[in-house]
């Protein structure tokens, strides 16, 4: 088939990928975990076109180039390897989180676009060299390939370093979007400046693979508790990490920090929800389907209602197979 539609979702890692250890595989200093989200999906088509001299990408609406074409040119050139093929595309993605709302994500746009390009350009890949392929897209999008709870392997080379699901009790998670702006630093650039000027990097690598383990047994267990404990732990030692980069840098702000605090005081009163955030400053909020009312409230109360949204565990990437194709971008013709 030439012209396939894809969707994937974001996912919010509980133990975070912070370094790479291998810059053009991204293989990660060590694996992490994930919860895939239910809302904010991406929607992709890719369609081969005979005769292009270059891909071309659309992007809400909007024709893109320079990096953005670029990054997804370089990863249509590692199907197209694999294809046997040269032939050229054109990728039709829209995004349903809110715009600047801080949400959209790379996870779920090469999540979508894996599964979309493997199919138009006719590999047959199995869940883990999906998985191993949107790594190479982006990092954290290895790990939407799977439905809710994720563990990526770091693995040692690019066969051994992908994602898989892990059985875990039912949660989901409250977003509070603290700044809807870009962020200031790439996570790119910051891992790398993490990892050549940090004094704390060997520590953060042992420590992130000991949190894991424990992590992966808490979840088998169904021990939500353990599971929020050393989420929020873990996503502060990130934060306190990259912290301790020189130049220095510091993705929560005054009010994220709030949250966090607003988090702690909801466990005094016995809502269990656990904080964690990204490399930006909007805070995800771990809780049980139970607490996700009360959390929402409360965090309501600091952002405003309308910067608060509820999500679930949702499906891994998937192919649809009857869904209708992202359309082309106003006035570019049917193939542009
Ligand atoms: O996949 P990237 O390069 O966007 O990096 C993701 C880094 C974090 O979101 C901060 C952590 C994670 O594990 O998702």
């Amino acid at each position: 088939m030439s012209t396939v539609t894809a969707r994937a979702h974001p996912n919010i890692a509980l133990i975070k990928y912070w370094g790479k250890r291998d810059e053009d595989l991204i293989l990660p200093v060590a694996g992490s975990l994930s919860l895939t989200l239910d809302a904010f999906a991406t929607t992709t088509t890719v369609e081969r076109v005979a005769g292009l001299d270059r891909d071309r990408l659309e992007l809400d609406g909007q024709v893109r180039s320079g990096e953005q074409l670029d990054r997804v040119s370089a990863f249509l050139d590692l199907v197209r390897s694999q294809a046997g093929t040269s032939e050229r595309a054109v990728v039709r993605s829209v995004n349903e989180a809110p715009t600047g709302a801080g949400l959209a994500s790379s996870a779920a746009g090469f999540a979508a676009l894996a599964v979309a390009a493997s199919a138009a350009y006719g590999l047959d890949l199995d869940a883990r060299a999906l998985s191993r392929l949107a790594r190479r897209g982006s990092g954290s999008a290895a790990r939407s390939l799977v439905d809710g709870v994720a563990v990526w392997h770091a693995g040692t080379d690019d066969g051994s370093s992908y994602a898989e699901p892990v059985p875990a009790p039912p949660m989901g998670m409250v977003i509070a979007t603290v700044d809807a702006g870009p962020k200031a630093v790439s996570s790119r650039e910051a891992m790398r400046r993490t990892a050549s000027t940090s004094p704390y990097f060997a520590a953060w690598v042992s420590s992130t693979e000991d949190y894991l383990e424990r992590m992966v047994a808490a979840c088998r267990a169904g021990d939500f508790t353990t599971i929020g404990e050393l989420t929020e732990a873990h996503a502060l030692r990130m934060h306190a990490l990259i912290a301790s980069t020189e130049p220095p840098i510091r993705y929560l702000r005054p009010r994220s920090v709030e949250v966090f605090d607003a988090v702690a005081e909801l466990r005094e009163d016995g809502v269990g929800a656990w904080a964690t955030a990204d490399a930006g400053p909007n805070v995800a909020v771990l809780v049980q389907p139970h607490d996700a009312a009360a959390t929402a409230a409360r965090l309501s109360g600091i952002v405003g209602e309308a910067q608060v949204r509820t999500v679930g565990a949702g499906p891994g990437a998937h192919l649809l197979p009857e869904g209708p194709a992202v359309p082309p971008a106003p006035g570019t013709g049917p193939t542009g």
